[in-house]
């Protein structure tokens, strides 16, 4: 039986004689990488810094609630606005593979320059379980290139510590909630973050278009599941498809993008089904993503796949 507590003190005491110098993290606001800002600044204070990137395909309101989270749970950080940097990169990238690497190695080549800005000699990851079993350790196909694996540059100048390594996700979620982080109760993100929910291209245009309608899902389904109307998924999104379908608006012809709802079940990653959200949820998050959105999507879709054959993300 996995015992948070324990889990927490062992690895403080680990921390403190693996990490001597300076270090930094990589702090999206997703659980893994919140929980291991905190775990490292326990064990080793100031000399942690903890870098959050705006990469331009963050959620809305991300960038204001990881500050302030950050700043609440006393970790020493700092905000870098590389939006630019990350759309110019993807010009024309439509392959999520090709995609995923572009995100991950620019990503370990900011915090490389942020690192030596600071004087850090330690890289610290949340990558979990999942992640790297799914990446080919373990013997395993590759299915898809996690963040934090796939992008790792073989002339990383940078001690790796990862502490979260041997965790899956249900027992990640038990460590934050045993350090009073409010995030445990939130749902997991990948690391490409909105890059990964828009098919193709990434362009600035279609990110802003997957984030509102991921923000439209989760208000739609937080109300529905604080009214009782349903269980709260274990993760809900949206995702931006390529794909344009003909409309009507008024009684003009349109021609527009399709949004796809994911939702879903699971405990660890490994395996998720598609969650039975009730039809009149699913009738309001259309109405409200069409309407917000009336010149550009107008069709939405619900997935029904389970995982496998599917995974969770479509990229
Ligand atoms: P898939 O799509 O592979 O996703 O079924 C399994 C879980 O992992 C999340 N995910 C990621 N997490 N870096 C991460 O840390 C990533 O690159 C990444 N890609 C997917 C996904 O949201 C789901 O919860």
């Amino acid at each position: 039986m996995f015992d948070p507590q324990e889990f927490i003190e062992q690895q403080i005491m680990k921390l403190r004689e693996e990490v001597k110098g300076k270090a930094v993290i990589a702090a999206s606001g997703g659980v893994d990488s919140t929980v291991c800002a905190a775990l490292v600044g326990k064990a080793i204070g100031d000399r942690l810094l903890a870098v959050y990137v705006d990469t331009g395909f963050m959620r809305k309101g991300e960038n204001e609630n990881v500050s302030e989270m950050l700043r609440r749970l006393g970790v020493n950080h700092k905000l870098v606005d590389a939006s630019d940097e990350y759309f110019d990169a993807l010009k024309g990238v439509t392959e999520p593979e090709t995609k995923r690497k572009i995100i991950g190695e620019k990503f370990i080549r900011i915090f490389e320059r942020e690192a030596k800005k600071s004087g850090a000699e330690y890289l610290v990851q949340g990558t979990i379980a999942p992640d790297w079993i799914e990446s080919g350790g373990g013997m395993r196909d590759i299915i898809k290139s996690h963040h934090n694996v796939g992008g790792l540059p073989k002339d990383l100048n940078l001690k790796l510590v990862e502490p979260l390594r041997d965790l899956y996700k249900d027992e990640v979620r038990k460590v934050a909630r045993a350090l009073k982080i409010e995030v445990a109760e939130r749902q997991p993100f990948p690391g490409p973050a909105l890059a990964i929910r828009v098919m193709g291209e990434p362009t600035r245009e279609a990110v802003a278009i997957a984030r509102e309608a991921c923000a439209i899902v989760e208000e739609e389904i937080e109300k529905a599941s604080a009214a009782g109307k349903m269980k709260l998924p274990w993760q809900y999104f949206a995702v931006l498809l390529p794909v344009k379908s003909v409309g009507v608006q008024g009684d003009i012809r349109a021609y527009g993008y399709t949004i796809a709802v994911r939702a879903v079940d699971s405990v660890d990653a490994m395996t998720a089904v598609y969650s039975k959200i009730p039809h009149d949820v699913l009738e309001q998050i259309s109405i409200r993503i069409t309407n917000k959105m009336k010149d550009k999507v107008n069709r939405i879709v619900y997935d029904i796949t389970h995982k496998p054959p599917a995974t969770i993300e479509w990229e």
